[in-house]
């Protein structure tokens, strides 16, 4: 069988870049029969970034709904909260003793926070705390800690698998065979997402479409998207439009093809708009009744990441023993 991991993090909304990049090939790969799911809500994770208790808490309930409105059975995959296995911020501790510091200053998101200091003129380490600093490591333990083969995951996170296997490679080198070192699964046809402004859509940048928004609402935002100045009848480019791209990600192949025609063919930006909101609402739709009655009821959604809890540290838990014995501070037998 192959295990199948990924996480997201528990700040903000999910968009449409999280649904297209993480949740929807999850949610997939969990209904294959040869597959073994574990996804979770990183929330250890997104303390490094936000530290407003009830920011984090909100995003947690938000990002749960979404995952059983979307249709992820529990009863075969395991849906679980970080913070609810200890053993993963244990495993942490075990690896960061075994990870070069040279390893973390690589890492894109300090190097982009740094490189972020430079230009505004400010010390190279202001305002960047430790856990931004060693993130990549608490993401080693929460894959390595399962013994993942496959991580689907956007382009922005295939650098941290890489570090994971890195930092799992040098652990068994020293200590013996004890992790599967895993995989980064890419959909190479969705890439990342452009947002509103063009740039990649991102918490961070404020430029995400909401996956559930009222029908509304994400009119409204889809209405926001950047295009040039281009009038209906003009040709368009579609390899440089965030329309074309996000029509890309939820488009069969046959659609896409119909879609870059009317591109070339100078199809009004409004039209392409109205197109790209009917088909997205189409796919999501149903799911986000299923995701306002979960909401509503935080207790269901208690539930089943309890449920999760329990099996996902029915793995944790005795290998977490076991490498305790492999670094020497149990005794072996
Ligand atoms: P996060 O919360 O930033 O994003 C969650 C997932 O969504 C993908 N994604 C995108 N994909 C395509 N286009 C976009 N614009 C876009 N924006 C986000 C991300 O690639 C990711 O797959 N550190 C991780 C969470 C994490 C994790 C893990 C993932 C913690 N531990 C272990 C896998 C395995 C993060 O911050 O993702």
């Amino acid at each position: 069988k192959q295990r199948v991991l990924t996480g997201i993090t528990t700040t903000g909304t999910p968009h449409l870049g999280n649904y297209v990049g993480a949740i929807r090939p999850a949610i997939a790969a969990s209904q294959e029969e040869n597959n073994e799911s574990f996804y979770f809500l990183a929330d250890y994770h997104a303390l490094i970034k936000c530290q407003d208790p009830e920011q984090v808490h909100r995003s947690t309930l938000e990002i749960a709904a979404t995952w059983l409105a979307l249709g992820l059975d529990t009863d075969n995959a395991v849906f679980y909260r970080q913070s609810d296995i200890h053993e993963i911020p244990e495993l942490t501790w075990l690896l960061t003793c075994m990870t070069a510091k040279g390893l973390m200053n690589r890492a894109h998101a300090y190097k982009a926070a740094v490189d972020a200091n430079r230009a505004d003129g400010e010390d190279s380490d202001f305002g960047i705390n430790m856990g931004l600093y060693s993130y990549p490591i608490l993401m080693a333990a929460d894959i390595l800690m399962f013994n993942a083969n496959k991580v689907p995951v956007g382009k922005d996170q295939v650098q941290h698998i890489e570090m994971a296997r890195d930092i799992a490679q040098r652990f068994n080198h020293h200590y013996g065979e004890h992790f599967t070192l895993p995989e980064a699964v890419v959909d190479d046809h969705v890439a990342v997402l452009q947002g509103l402004d063009g740039r990649k859509m991102s918490k961070s940048y404020g430029n995400t479409i909401p996956l559930f928004l009222t029908e509304k609402q994400l009119k409204k935002h889809i209405n926001k998207i950047k295009t040039n100045l281009l009038e209906p009848g003009e040709p368009k480019d579609p390899d440089t439009s965030t329309v074309f791209q996000v029509w890309q990600a939820f488009a069969t192949e046959a659609q896409t093809a119909e879609m870059r025609k009317a591109f070339e063919e100078g199809i009004a930006w409004g039209e392409a708009k109205k197109q790209l909101f009917e088909l997205v609402n189409s796919q999501i739709g149903e799911a986000r009744e299923r995701y306002n009655e979960l909401l509503a009821n935080p207790a269901e959604i208690e539930r089943e990441l309890e449920k999760g809890a329990e099996k996902a540290r029915a793995y944790a838990a005795p290998f977490i023993d076991r490498l305790r014995q492999a670094v020497g501070i149990r005794k072996i037998g």
